[in-house]
């Protein structure tokens, strides 16, 4: 019997290198030093990918959508990016070091669920098939502070519309990476691990679910939440997941991390109200960080006139955190 012995780099077509996960040769070359050189070639390949310049950075700046605006001035870059909540780094407000050792490429998507197909996407691929703006955004934590950011993104509506749910799917449920070998919030078992949040299609499509590739005109920073990550105003801060891995439709009412945690604080709705204070605290004001002002709180974080509407007939569930 005649085999083919195939050599390392001789590989069959269907086991070919996916599109989103070649890279430009030149972009390579122009990304590492001859340090990489001095590693064994898989290490040195891995190196090279995550740190290679962001694939998509030439879409930055995504030109603004001049419908939302703010009530206030844009939060300080260098303030957003260092008191940050990504417990996946440490549980403090000072993680965007530990944040680095996030790798941003390869990046893979995966679509699934009540969907016609499953799919997975690569972050460049997505990025570049969505129609990128920006958006100043308020940002409202439930520990009372509140900044506002000028993010870049695409609606979430696009990506639902690009997963084509089937018409018995109810919520979207979203995750986070899992990987303690470089995330040592991860390795803290009493947490449940991975993050998840959860959406209701409704909520999903709503014009102001914005999916988040970039933040002060350029790629979105490893703390706040890269490649992707989900902005929802209307809602408690710990709603907008970071460094989103997968979209999974479903019918069941996702259960979310923090829900999971502590399900006599946090529920599933989370929408911002300053009537409806939290078991351990008030929610009638908040800090704008970096202003030295405290501010009252809206409902809805002032987005009531694009989101009310969707919690018609709802009243008796538990809507506010
Ligand atoms: N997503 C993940 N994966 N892990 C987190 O710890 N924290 C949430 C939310 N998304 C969190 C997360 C909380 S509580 C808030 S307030 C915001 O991210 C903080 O976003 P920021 O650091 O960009 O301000």
């Amino acid at each position: 019997m005649h085999v083919i012995r195939r050599r390392g780099w001789e590989i069959p077509e269907r086991f070919a290198t996916p599109e989103h996960l070649v890279l430009n040769r030149r972009a390579l070359l122009a990304a590492t030093g001859a340090a990489a050189l001095s590693l064994s070639p898989k290490m040195a390949l891995a190196q090279r990918i995550s740190d290679l310049p962001d694939p998509t950075k030439d879409l930055y700046p995504a030109s603004r959508n001049e419908k939302y605006t703010l009530d206030r001035p844009v939060t300080d870059e260098k303030i957003n990016t260092s008191y940050n909540n990504f417990y996946e780094f440490g549980s403090s407000k000072s993680v965007a070091k530990a944040a680095q050792a996030l790798k941003l490429r390869p990046w893979t998507i995966k679509i699934d669920g009540m969907v016609e197909t499953a799919q997975e996407i690569g972050i460049d691929d997505l990025i570049r098939k969505m129609p990128l703006e920006e958006r100043l955004y308020r940002h409202r934590c439930v520990e009372a502070w509140s900044m506002a950011i000028p993010w870049s993104g695409f609606p979430l509506a696009k990506l639902v519309e690009l997963a084509k749910p089937l018409s018995s799917a109810k919520y979207v449920r979203m995750e986070t990476f899992l990987d303690p070998s470089i995330a040592p919030g991860q390795k803290q078992s009493w947490y449940p691990w991975p993050y998840v949040e959860g959406l209701t299609i409704a909520e999903a499509t709503n014009e102001l679910a914005f999916l988040v590739t970039g933040a002060y005109g350029k790629p979105v920073s490893k703390v706040q939440g890269a490649p992707l990550r989900l902005a929802v105003p209307w809602k408690y801060g710990f709603k907008s997941i970071k460094s989103i891995v997968r979209f999974n439709f479903t019918d069941q009412r996702p259960k979310s991390y923090w829900e999971a945690l502590q399900s006599a604080e946090y529920g599933f709705w989370a929408n911002v109200n300053p009537q409806v204070p939290h078991p351990r605290w008030s929610q009638a004001t908040e800090e704008l960080i970096g202003r030295n002002e405290r501010r009252p709180t809206l409902i809805f974080n002032g987005y009531g006139d694009h989101v009310a509407d969707l919690y018609r007939g709802l009243e008796n569930e538990r809507l506010w955190a």
